[in-house]
């Protein structure tokens, strides 16, 4: 093929990264396919199969040929039982009017994004942050801006560390709790707190509620509930089936607002996705409007995980690790082992080369010094990974 001139890529390439995480997955997956033998913590993504009756809806759908082009917005009955859920769990008050379904949570964020921001716009994330956070806020025009939590308060983001963060330009308050990587929730008081900072300023509450089901403690309802009175349609939920029913590839997400953020949202995906797979979607359904039950035995499985893995850590010298309040994330500070000049991406890369061990670095959520471990994987990985981790820290100490 002669190529006449060089291709030019838009601008907004440019200005976007990939997903690092994706990438140490992509890497830790090729691995494996070559026979090696990894340890993978950088899953984002539940080692539990798809629930049973869940899968066997999507395989009805199929049989019985619904595979054809659903409502833009999604089946009304999903919308409705996704926001009855949000009524029984939380007692927020929403009806399908307020639901759109997506392809996955990440692009239930995009249509907010894109339906919300306006160039020079500012949205405040608190960090260490998910990556996606950020490129989505720059995709769509707006000004990320970054708000330090503090280890030493298990990274929680309260109205005290935001309110400096909060200007005449500020449209978004995005919350992601329990957090991605940090696995740091907040309380009642502190989700009040955050709603009272920013109800006369006109910005929106978005709450990315994505490990919210796998909480450790149950969640604040109350407090969600006053901050839907006290914000009306300024506060919106962007959520997902894809990790509390362990659905990460069946790709179904959903925005919830306001009527008119809604309609914005669809209007969108009417010229970019049209509608979420109709097959995920009759899978969703179920998910959604089951019994809750079984994701106790989850929850109780990570937590236990979650406790295991960090006791293991912590026999490490000089290396902190608090306990999440949910998902399945931990994120160990490991600084006392960096080399002059040298961040956690390089020590990463260490990590699998020399013990086969998987690990997504600080660098990747705004916060160099740490790791993020992921213990969605079998409690026998979780032994012999924490025991490869230990071995290549000793080596560490001793070069
Ligand atoms: C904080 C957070 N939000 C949203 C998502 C989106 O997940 P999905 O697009 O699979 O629904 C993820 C996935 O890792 C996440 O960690």
């Amino acid at each position: 093929m002669t190529e006449a001139k060089s291709l030019r890529l838009a601008g907004r390439i440019g200005q976007i990264q990939p997903s690092p995480t994706m990438a140490v997955m992509a890497e830790a997956m090729r691995l494996k396919a070559e026979g090696v033998d990894v340890v993978d913590f950088s899953a984002g993504q539940p080692d539990f199969p798809t629930p049973e009756n869940i899968k066997l809806s999507g395989e009805k759908a199929i049989a019985d040929n619904f595979t054809r082009y659903t409502p833009n917005a999604g089946m009304p009955e999903l919308r409705q039982a996704v926001a009855d859920r949000y009524r029984e769990d939380y007692g927020l008050d929403f009806d399908s009017s307020n639901v759109i379904i997506t392809s996955g949570g990440k692009h239930a964020l995009l249509n907010l994004m894109l339906s919300l921001i306006d160039p020079g716009d500012e949205v405040v994330i608190p960090t260490p942050y998910w990556g996606t956070f950020a490129e989505q806020v720059r995709l769509a025009g707006g000004e990320p801006v970054f708000v330090a939590t503090s280890e030493d308060d298990g990274f929680r983001m309260t109205a005290e560390v935001i309110a400096p963060a909060i200007t005449a330009r500020t449209r978004i308050l995005l919350l992601n709790f329990p957090a991605n990587p940090t696995g740091a929730v907040i309380g009642d008081e502190e989700i009040r707190a955050l709603g009272d900072l920013i109800v006369d300023r006109g910005a929106l509450f978005l709450w990315d509620d994505t490990y919210a089901r796998l909480m450790f403690e149950p969640a604040p309802a109350a407090a969600f509930q006053y901050v839907q009175q006290k914000l009306g349609e300024r506060f919106v939920i962007a959520g997902t089936a894809s990790k509390a029913y362990a659905m990460t590839g069946w790709r179904i997400g959903w925005a919830m607002g306001s009527e008119a953020i809604i309609k914005a949202c669809g209007s969108l995906q009417s010229q970019m996705t049209s509608n979420a797979s109709s097959i995920s979607q009759k899978a969703a359904l179920t998910a959604v409007k089951a019994d809750q039950a079984p994701l106790a035995e989850m929850i109780a499985e990570y937590r236990w995980r979650a406790s295991r893995l960090r006791e293991s850590l912590l026999e490490i010298p000089n290396l902190r690790c608090g306990m999440p309040g949910g998902g399945f994330y931990l994120f160990p500070n490991v600084s006392h082992y960096l080399r002059p000049g040298e961040t956690t991406t390089e020590l990463a890369s260490e990590l699998l080369d020399d013990v086969r061990v998987a690990v997504v670095p600080g660098t990747a959520f705004g916060c160099d010094g740490h790791l993020r471990v992921s213990f969605a994987c079998s409690r026998e990985l979780i032994e012999e990974g924490a025991r490869r981790v230990k071995r290549f820290f000793a080596a560490r100490a001793n070069s």
